[in-house]
């Protein structure tokens, strides 16, 4: 029994030098999503808190993210997030894939599958109440009636 307790923390020390990257790609500000469209502060300030660690080159590490396996497991979230939509990158995607995302983003909202649940535990000011859910879903179809396709 000593020895797989040794051996287990011999493994959690091990993996704590396999740090992730931390460093954001450099994001061109014409190509954001809330640069573009002059969106107002209160609505830009909530998307940001809800939805920018995971969908922009703007992530911001917590604390946490320097004890593995934890790290790794924020890591993949946001990769993964960026992969689907990144809000940073957002003008240069085609007018169709802009309108398709923001379709597919107040869709998430509605169903409360975004922003993720293992992120609003340790993020309360990611949470959408439901007023702020109202506001969000009617900003995104705002933005995406105005998308000539
Ligand atoms: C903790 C990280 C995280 C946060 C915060 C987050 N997302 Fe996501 N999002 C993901 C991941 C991971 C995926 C891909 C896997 C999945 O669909 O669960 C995803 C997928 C998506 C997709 C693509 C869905 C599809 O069908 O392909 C959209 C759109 C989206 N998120 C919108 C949002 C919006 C809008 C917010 C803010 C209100 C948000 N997300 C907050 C991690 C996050």
């Amino acid at each position: 029994m000593k020895k797989i307790l040794i051996g287990l923390l011999v493994v959690l020390v091990a993996i704590q030098f396999f740090q992730i990257d931390k460093t954001n790609p450099v994001a061109d500000e014409k190509l954001d999503f809330l640069v573009m469209n002059n969106t107002s502060p209160e609505i830009a300030t909530q998307i940001k808190a809800s939805c920018y660690d995971c969908h922009s080159n703007q992530s911001v590490y917590p604390a946490y993210t320097y004890v593995q396996p934890v790290g790794w497991f924020v890591k993949n979230h946001i990769e993964e997030g960026k992969e689907h939509l990144n809000f940073s990158e957002f003008g240069n995607y085609s007018a169709k894939k802009q309108a398709h995302k923001l379709e597919e983003s107040y869709e998430m909202i509605e169903k409360g599958e975004m922003p993720l649940s293992s992120y609003t535990i340790l993020h309360k000011e990611a949470v959408l109440d439901e007023a702020q859910q109202t506001a969000l879903i009617s900003y995104f179809k705002e933005i995406e009636k105005g998308i000539k396709k």
